[in-house]
């Protein structure tokens, strides 16, 4: 059976990403910080760990698969500081750092022909401050690992969500009137579900996508044109 390691998979988009690929008949563990909020996605392993602390994901190796075939990394966010250096540093290591240390981490237990995703976000191309500055830094790196990999026939891509409801991205942040600014900023006029992304995902990980590698694939509704 095919395994899945998916980072952040306990809410949101990276737990509707674990269940597609239970769908899709794979073996999948999901990690994240949050050891009771992990124990609620049904059908799925799972190991608590904080992604950006190098010795908790070396602690964590045991308990993870000896080899993987889809390595999802999700785990991120935007996240707040108390001052502009904090903040930027706060972002780096949330959606960066947590992408690298778990790809280095894994990368000797990836099957051939295994699968890299890493989630990025339409604040990489669109701006976002620290947090979009980190999501471009993750697309810069996903490049060079598309290289890396490319020779084990192992694929790395970007997937970019735009806003996606129904995740704990935006805390208590998110006003009626930001939410209707978002939405009409999409072609077809409704936000993202983290079914959306997972669906992209999932396709990303099944056999048919071999030749796509070191590609930024948005699912935005059109809110930013990759052209
Ligand atoms: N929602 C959107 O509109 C949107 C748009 C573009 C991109 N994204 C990206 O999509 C990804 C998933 O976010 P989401 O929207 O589904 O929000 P979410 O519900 O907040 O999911 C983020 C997940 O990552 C985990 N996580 C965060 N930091 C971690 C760390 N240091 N170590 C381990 N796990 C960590 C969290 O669990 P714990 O807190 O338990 O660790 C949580 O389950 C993120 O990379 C986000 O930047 C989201």
């Amino acid at each position: 059976m095919r395994t899945a390691v998916v980072t952040g998979g306990g809410t949101g988009i990276g737990r509707a990403i674990a269940l597609a690929l239970v769908d899709q008949g794979l073996d999948v563990t999901v990690t994240g910080r949050r050891a009771e909020v992990l124990a609620q996605v049904p059908n799925v392993k799972h190991v608590a760990f904080d992604a950006t602390d190098p010795a908790a994901v070396e602690a964590a190796l045991d308990s993870l698969p000896s080899t993987v075939d889809v390595l999802v990394n999700n785990a991120g966010g935007a996240v707040s500081g108390p001052d502009t250096k904090s903040r930027w540093l706060a972002n780096y290591e949330s959606n960066v750092i947590s992408t690298v240390l778990v790809t280095e981490a894994l990368a000797p237990r990836l099957a051939d022909h295994g699968r890299v995703i890493n989630i990025g976000s339409i604040a990489g191309r669109r701006g976002g401050g620290s947090y979009g500055a980190a999501k471009a830094a993750v697309e810069a790196w996903t490049a060079d690992l598309a290289g890396e990999l490319g020779k084990r026939q192992i694929t790395a891509n970007v997937v970019s969500p735009g806003l996606i409801v129904d995740t704990e991205f935006f805390g208590d942040s998110m006003t009626e009137e930001r939410l209707n600014t978002l939405i009409g900023q999409t072609k077809n006029g409704r936000a993202g579900t983290p079914q959306d992304v997972a669906a992209l995902v999932a396709f990303l990980a099944s056999e048919h996508a071999g030749h796509i590698t070191g590609q930024v694939l948005a699912v935005n509704g059109g809110a930013h044109l990759g052209r």
